[in-house]
C-alpha cells in the first residue's frame, strides 16, 4: 500500500495495479484491498482470480472480482483476469461479473488473433469469420518481426519461440515434426522467416 501511494505521488502518469485475490485460501483480501488501492489514487485495477499460493493451479475464481464491482464505493475500472480462453468466456465474464474489461494472457500464446475474435464476438454476438491458415501465418510472421525489432535478433527469437511452439495453428499437421524442430531451433531471423515461408508453401 505504501509503495503504491509513493508511486502515485511520484509520477504524473496514471498508475495501475495488477494483483491476485490474496495470499492464500484463508487470506483473500482483494475486496478490501481494492478499496484501499483506489484510495491511494490508482487509475485502474486488474485482478487475477487466483491466490499467490495457488500459482497457476485450479481454476480462476471470478466471484470475488464480481464482489469488487458490487462495492458501491468503487469507481475505477476493474479488469478481470484468469482463464479467459474463448470469446464466449469473455462475454460471460462481462455479463456475470460486471467487469470493465477482461485481460487475456496465456490464451494469446500462438494465437494473437484471439483479441480480434473476442472483440468481434462482444460487438456482434457471433463469431468472426476465422482467419485462413495463410492469414494466421502472416500474423505470426508479423509477431516474429515485431519481437526481433523490439528485443533484438537473439532475445526476440528466444521470446517468440514459445508462441510458435504453442500455436494451435501448427498442431496436428501431417509430417510437421522435422519442420517444427527447425522452426524452434532457428537462431537467425532470415532462417526463421524462410522456415515460416516453407510452412505456408507446404500447408497453406
Ligand atoms: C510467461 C508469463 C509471464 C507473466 N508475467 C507477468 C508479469 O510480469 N506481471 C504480471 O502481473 N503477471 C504476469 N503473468 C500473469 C498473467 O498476466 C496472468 O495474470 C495469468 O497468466 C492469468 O491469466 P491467463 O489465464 O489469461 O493467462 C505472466 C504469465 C505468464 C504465463
Amino acid at each position: 500500500m505504501e509503495i503504491t501511494k509513493a508511486v502515485v505521488d511520484a509520477v504524473n502518469i496514471p498508475v495501475t495495479v495488477k494483483t491476485r485475490l490474496g495470499w492464500d485460501e484463508n487470506n483473500k483480501c482483494i475486496v478490501d484491498l481494492a478499496e484501499r488501492l483506489q484510495d491511494c489514487g490508482i487509475a485502474a485495477l486488474t485482478v487475477h482470480g487466483r491466490t499467490r499460493a495457488q500459482m497457476y493451479t485450479g481454476d480462476a475464481d471470478w466471484t470475488l472480482i464480481g464482489k469488487i464491482k458490487e462495492n458501491p464505493r468503487m469507481h475505477i475500472p476493474i479488469i478481470g483476469n484468469g482463464d479467459v480462453r474463448t470469446p464466449e468466456r469473455a462475454k460471460e465474464c462481462f455479463d456475470l461479473y460486471g467487469v470493465d474489461a477482461v485481460m487475456i494472457g496465456r490464451a494469446s500464446f500462438g494465437q494473437p488473433w484471439i483479441f480480434r475474435d473476442v472483440k468481434h464476438y462482444l460487438e456482434h454476438g457471433e463469431h468472426a469469420v476465422p482467419f485462413t491458415f495463410a492469414e494466421c501465418m502472416d500474423i505470426l510472421r508479423e509477431q516474429v518481426r515485431d519481437s526481433v525489432e523490439w528485443l533484438g535478433e537473439r532475445p526476440g527469437i528466444l521470446h517468440v519461440r514459445r508462441h510458435l511452439a504453442a500455436t494451435p495453428l501448427l498442431k496436428g499437421l501431417a509430417d510437421f515434426r522435422p519442420l517444427r524442430i527447425e522452426m524452434l531451433r532457428a537462431e537467425k531471423i532470415d532462417d526463421l522467416m524462410a522456415i515460416l515461408d516453407k510452412i505456408v508453401e507446404i500447408y497453406g
